[in-house]
C-alpha cells in the first residue's frame, strides 16, 4: 500500500523515532508499505518518520533497477570515516536540492527483518543516503546541514508556496 508522505514544514517531520521493540506483522506491513511508497514515488531512501510512523525503521535502494532493498531496523551509526560532499533531495522536500557533507563511509548495525543484528559496512552514495534517512528518525531534515540563509530562503519559498493553495 502506497502510504501518504509527510511534506516540510510538517511539525511531524519533527518527532523523534521510537526503537522497535517487536518485529511482528504490523511492522512487516510498515516495511513492505514503505517500500511501495518510495518505489513508486520513486526515492532511493524513506524513513518510517516520513510516513508517520515513529519507529526507527529506513528502507532504502539506491540501486538503478530498484532491485536492491535494504531494510535497516533500529540503525546505529557505530563508526564513520572521510568525507563526501553531494546533491541531495528529499521526497519530504519536493524539488529542492542541494550540497550537503557527509561521512563517506559509514559502520551501521541494526536489526533485519528477522530480528538478528547485522552490521554493514558502506560508502559513497549509499552511506550518504543512509545518513540521510537515520537523521529523518531523529527529526533532522537535510536542510538542517545548509546555511541559515539557504533555510530562511527556503522557509519563505514554502510560505508562499502554501499560500496559493
Ligand atoms: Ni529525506
Amino acid at each position: 500500500m502506497i502510504l501518504p508522505i509527510l511534506e516540510y514544514p510538517d511539525k511531524r517531520l519533527r518527532t523523534v523515532a521510537k526503537p522497535v521493540e517487536k518485529i511482528n506483522d504490523t511492522v512487516n506491513t510498515l516495511i513492505k508499505d514503505m517500500f511501495d511508497t518510495m518505489y513508486d514515488a520513486p526515492g532511493i531512501g524513506l524513513a518510517a518518520t516520513q510516513v508517520n510512523f515513529h519507529q526507527t525503521i529506513i528502507v532504502v535502494d539506491v540501486s538503478d533497477n530498484q532491485n536492491e532493498p535494504i531494510c535497516l531496523i533500529n540503525p546505529e551509526i557505530i563508526d564513520r570515516s572521510g568525507e563526501i560532499e553531494s546533491e541531495e533531495g528529499c521526497l519530504s522536500v519536493p524539488s529542492y536540492y542541494e550540497n550537503v557533507k557527509r561521512a563517506d563511509n559509514i559502520t551501521v548495525k541494526s536489526l533485519d527483518q528477522n530480528g538478528d543484528v547485522v552490521e554493514i559496512d558502506v560508502s559513497g552514495m549509499l552511506a550518504v543516503c543512509i545518513q540521510h534517512e537515520i537523521d529523518h528518525l531523529g527529526g533532522i531534515l537535510f536542510i538542517d546541514h545548509l546555511s541559515k540563509l539557504k533555510q530562511k530562503r527556503l522557509k519563505k519559498k514554502t510560505q508562499k508556496k502554501s499560500k496559493q493553495l
